[in-house]
């Protein structure tokens, strides 16, 4: 099966507009589409998803998904078997209105006169963060118009209605809820590029609406509210102090742990999978550590031919390992569409003894230098090749630019990736979300 990127540019889609929220949770909006390419591909792309059992991948603010039409079981089952994902881990409903929500909690039977089927308890949620990076597990009904697959056996299922503009379109266009977990691979980073999509489900999949770099970088926050009291099942896009400041989500407690104990059964359950791994071995470093001695790390990874970093706020770069040449190549992405690497806060350097390695040509800058062949550490005849990734000081470009980190290094082939983790203890940004996703990823913790 052959794999094609479609690019979709939101701007030429047409006209959106928005109606005012009023009494209703979440404005109704409109699209006046404009003819061309961008909207020909959308419409490829729903046909797709309204005539064959083929998921589509397709971009949202937090990650890429891969989607399928929620209310069919062969459909959906497509999904997994693309992944390779565990049946047993749910899916995230995506809905592009609250009347489509609606419809998928009142099962076959129209929603009773006067009573309204979404939880009380999530209205402030809905009304604060939708469309947003914020997932809702509801009671799923008796004669649930959703596949069983999607639920996984559970009486609930997560939804959420993104805010990208084209993942809304695309759900509109194919007229379903759309079922979507992350496009990655099981067990790989989740893709924030249409790229990443293409090296996962290569010849899997027909369809990938490219639009471009994701805006959050991680996946949305998950959270039940119809535990008492509610609970973040997954950290991501919204954090728990924005969650707190809401009524009735004052008192919410984290329900999830970073590094589940053994026979303790997760209340998500893709959280108990090893899970955004690269190949490479990776060694964490929490916030507050001292930054590591660059001798020790290589006297440590003396077998490896190749290591990577990355940096977030205080590593010097390549732990102060000397840089020789500055290559400073300034490339762009290919098909004119921008790749995370362009986004403020990300930035690769490489150190490349033999020059002649693939310098992929996504990269900003890569620069070329030297592990001094110190006698002592015994790497004097091993072509050690040293990279280096800076995400920046910042929490969101941090999380903007980590799975991408991940898998460029990755792609240069290295056997180790020390990465330098940010403070989640204060809550009021989603350095929560990335220490989650690297605790998950890490082999090594320092
Ligand atoms: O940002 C996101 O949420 C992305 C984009 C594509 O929307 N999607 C995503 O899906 O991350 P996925 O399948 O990779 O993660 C879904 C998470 C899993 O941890 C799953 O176990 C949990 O949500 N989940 C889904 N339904 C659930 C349910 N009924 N009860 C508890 N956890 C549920
Ligand atoms: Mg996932």
């Amino acid at each position: 099966m052959e794999t094609n990127i479609l690019p979709v540019d939101a701007v030429k889609l047409g006209k959106i507009s928005v109606e005012k929220a009023h009494e209703a949770l979440v404005g109704e909006w409109h699209i006046e589409y404009a003819e061309g390419n961008d909207l020909e591909s959308m419409r490829r792309a729903a046909r797709e998803l309204a005539t064959t059992d083929v998921p589509v991948a397709f971009p949202t603010e937090t990650v890429y998904g891969l989607g399928a039409d929620a209310t069919r079981s062969t459909a959906v089952r497509a999904i997994f078997a693309a992944k390779g994902r565990p049946a047993d881990n749910p899916l995230i409903v995506h809905v592009c209105s609250i009347s489509q929500l609606r419809s998928l909690l009142a099962a076959k039977e129209p929603a009773r006169e006067g009573i309204d089927p979404i939880p009380d308890i999530y209205k402030p949620l809905i009304k604060k963060f939708w469309p947003g990076p914020l997932t809702l597990i509801l009671p799923n009904p008796r004669g649930s118009v959703l596949a069983p697959e999607v639920t996984a056996g559970l009486d609930t299922f997560g939804a959420r209605m993104p805010r990208s503009i084209l993942a809304l379109a695309l759900i509109k266009l194919a007229g379903v809820p759309l079922a979507a977990p992350s496009a990655n691979a099981s067990t790989r980073p989740s893709p924030t590029a249409a790229e990443h999509v293409k090296d996962d489900l290569e010849g899997r999949i027909h369809t990938i609406i490219d639009g471009g770099p994701c805006e959050v970088g991680v996946e949305s926050t998950v959270v039940d509210g119809l535990s008492h009291p509610p609970a973040i099942l997954r950290p991501g896009g919204i954090t728990v102090e924005q969650l707190r400041q809401c009524p009735g989500w004052e008192d919410v407690v984290i329900g999830y742990k970073d590094s589940p104990e053994l026979g303790l059964r997760p209340k998500a359950p893709g959280m108990k999978y090893r899970h955004y791994s690269p190949k490479a071995t990776v060694v964490l470093y929490e916030a507050g550590t001292e930054i590591p001695d660059p001798e020790k790390l290589l006297e440590r990874s003396e077998a490896h031919a190749s290591i990577g970093f990355i940096r977030t706020k205080r590593w010097p770069i390549a732990l102060g390992l000397p840089l020789v040449q500055q290559l400073s190549k300034a490339q762009g992405h290919t098909n004119g569409v921008s790749h995370p690497s362009q986004l403020p806060g990300f930035s690769m350097h490489e150190n490349d003894q033999e020059g002649d390695s693939k310098i992929s040509n996504l990269l900003r800058s890569v620069i070329q230098h030297q592990v001094p062949h110190a006698k002592r550490l015994q790497v004097k005849d091993i072509p050690m090749k040293v990279y280096d990734v800076h995400l920046g000081g910042e929490t969101s470009g941090v999380a903007r630019g980590l799975f991408s980190a991940l898998r460029e290094l990755d792609k240069k082939g290295v056997d180790i990736i020390y990465v330098e983790g940010v403070d989640d203890k204060t809550g009021d940004d989603i350095a929560a979300a990335v220490m989650n996703r690297l605790r998950k990823a890490a082999e090594i913790r320092v």
